[in-house]
């Protein structure tokens, strides 16, 4: 990291002293990695929605603020790169998505970002419904009424062959458990904080991490030789990413095309899986609100499997997840790093710091929301839904860099949501505790055991007694 040079007349945000050496540094280190949320929490309520420090010569820069929010992802999003924790090659999340779409910047990113459009136009994700409710009733058959299951790990490979089979017309059924596992590791790897061990160490972790890029390796270009060799257009992401051709007509490298595949592997279904996993959470203990849901559900779909026009009426549903993803967002704050000096309202921020968006700490600000910390889906409605403060809900970003799958995900999260719900309750076992993991993503920590009840058994069990 380079040393900065700070004039004592800028106006950096305020925060804890600098900790440029390990001593001093170590134990604000230990209680990152034992307590994120908490230690974040403690930071806002001291400093205010803004706050920075200096850390082993680097300067870190934490906004919540709206207003800020939008200058750092619109109106200056040009004075911005991604931050190291996405472009580091050896400790970053490049190390495995290489220079795709997440980690990529300036004109490259802005041709790659072009390219994959039309994968993801709302015309061509609507061809994706029946893949995602076939997957999922697919996941539902094999479900027992009565049984513990772990929510978080359905999910994870629901989402991830949603992913493969929409964008890449893979079944990737077969390598599921492969991938998952990959995911988990690059997700400790790149996502667990700071790491004060150099890479060339074997930890457990680093060879996790080693095996997770193999993998991944294989699987992705073992995909992309299958349709280089079989030539033809499937008119998917991966055929977009295989038959570009630049001003020049030359196509992407294969590494490049890996390089895009594995971001959208990476980046299409972790996600997802996680706003789907808070969602369940948060219904188990809101009884009132899953009763609403289910009135809706049953009032539309009546035991159907939804389709895409079903999704129109399923406003309560939608409502559901967005409030979900408001107060538990499975990307709970993203980074850049300033590439000149910017002023941010009325900070100076030098050249070169890390600026995060804490997007958790946004989304519970009570300036913005009322009764901020409380699960009410009614805050989505459409009249209140039109009076939410520009950059206060951001749960897919914004500006240029907007997630490019957001309709993607909230598409999926509504459909998976509604089938999952319509057939079975999921209920948390008396005073279980789930607590957050803040790594890339918004993970319940050590996964999300819950009961499974076929509704209909429910219903049974009603009639019985009376
Ligand atoms: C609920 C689900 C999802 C959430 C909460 C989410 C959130 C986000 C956020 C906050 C960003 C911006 C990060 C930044 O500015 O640094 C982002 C970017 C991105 N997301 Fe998503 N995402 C979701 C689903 C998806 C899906 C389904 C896909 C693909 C199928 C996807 C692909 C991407 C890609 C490629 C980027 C980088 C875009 C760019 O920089 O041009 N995401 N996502």
């Amino acid at each position: 990291m380079t040393t900065l040079a700070v004039s004592s007349t800028n106006n950096i945000p305020r925060g804890p002293k600098p900790m440029n050496n390990l001593l001093v540094a170590m134990p604000y280190i230990m209680q990152m990695s034992r307590d994120m949320m908490g230690t974040m929490d403690g930071m806002f309520k001291q400093y205010g929605d803004t706050f920075s420090f200096e850390i082993m010569g680097g300067r870190v820069a934490m906004f919540s603020h709206p207003d800020h929010i939008q200058e750092i992802v619109l109106t200056q999003a040009n004075k911005f790169h991604k931050g190291m924790d996405y472009k580091d090659e050896k400790a970053g999340l490049a190390r495995f998505m290489g220079n795709g779409l997440v980690t990529s910047d300036g004109e490259f990113w802005k041709r790659q970002r072009k390219l994959a459009s039309p994968a993801m136009h709302a015309k061509r994700i609507q061809n994706y419904a029946g893949t995602m409710t076939d997957f999922t009733v697919r996941m539902l058959d094999g479900w027992r009424d009565g049984t513990r299951i772990d929510v978080a790990f359905e999910m994870m490979r629901l989402t991830l062959k949603i992913v493969a089979q929409t964008l890449f017309h893979v079944d990737i059924t077969q390598d599921v458990g492969r991938v998952d596992e990959a995911m988990s590791a690059i997700q400790e790897a790149a996502g667990g904080g700071i790491n004060l061990v150099p890479a060339w160490v074997p930890t457990p972790r680093e060879l996790k991490a080693r095996k997770a890029l193999r993998d991944l390796n294989e699987i992705v270009y073992g995909i992309i030789n299958q349709r280089r060799a079989g030539g033809e257009d499937m008119g998917d992401l991966l055929s977009m990413l295989l038959l570009a051709r630049d001003d020049d007509g030359n196509g992407m490298t294969d590494k490049q095309v890996r390089d895009e595949a594995v971001t959208m592997f990476l980046a299409g279904h972790e996600t997802t899986a996680n706003a789907l996993n808070w969602t369940f959470y948060l219904l188990a203990q809101h009884p009132d609100v899953l009763a609403k849901l289910h009135a809706e559900l049953d009032t539309v779909l009546g035991g159907r499997v939804p389709t895409l026009a079903d999704l129109e009426q399923l406003k309560y549903t939608e409502m559901v997840v967005k409030e979900s993803m408001r107060l538990l967002p499975p990307v709970w704050g993203f980074g850049r790093q300033a590439i000149e000096d910017v002023r941010i309202g009325e900070y100076d921020i030098p050249k070169g710091t890390s600026v995060s968006v804490a997007t958790y700490w946004t989304h519970r600000d009570p300036r913005w929301w009322e009764n901020p910390e409380a699960f009410e889906p009614e805050r989505f409605s459409p009249e209140r839904e039109a009076k939410i403060r520009k950059y206060a809900y951001i749960p897919f970003g914004g500006g240029p860099r907007i997630c490019i799958g957001n309709s993607f995900a909230m598409m999926e999260a509504r459909l998976l949501l509604a089938t999952i719900a319509s057939r079975y309750t999921l209920h948390l076992a008396p005073r279980q505790k789930v607590e957050m993991l803040p790594l890339i993503t918004l993970n319940p920590k050590g996964g999300l055991p819950m009961t499974i009840r076929a509704r209909e058994s429910i219903r049974e069990r009603v009639v019985a007694a009376r």
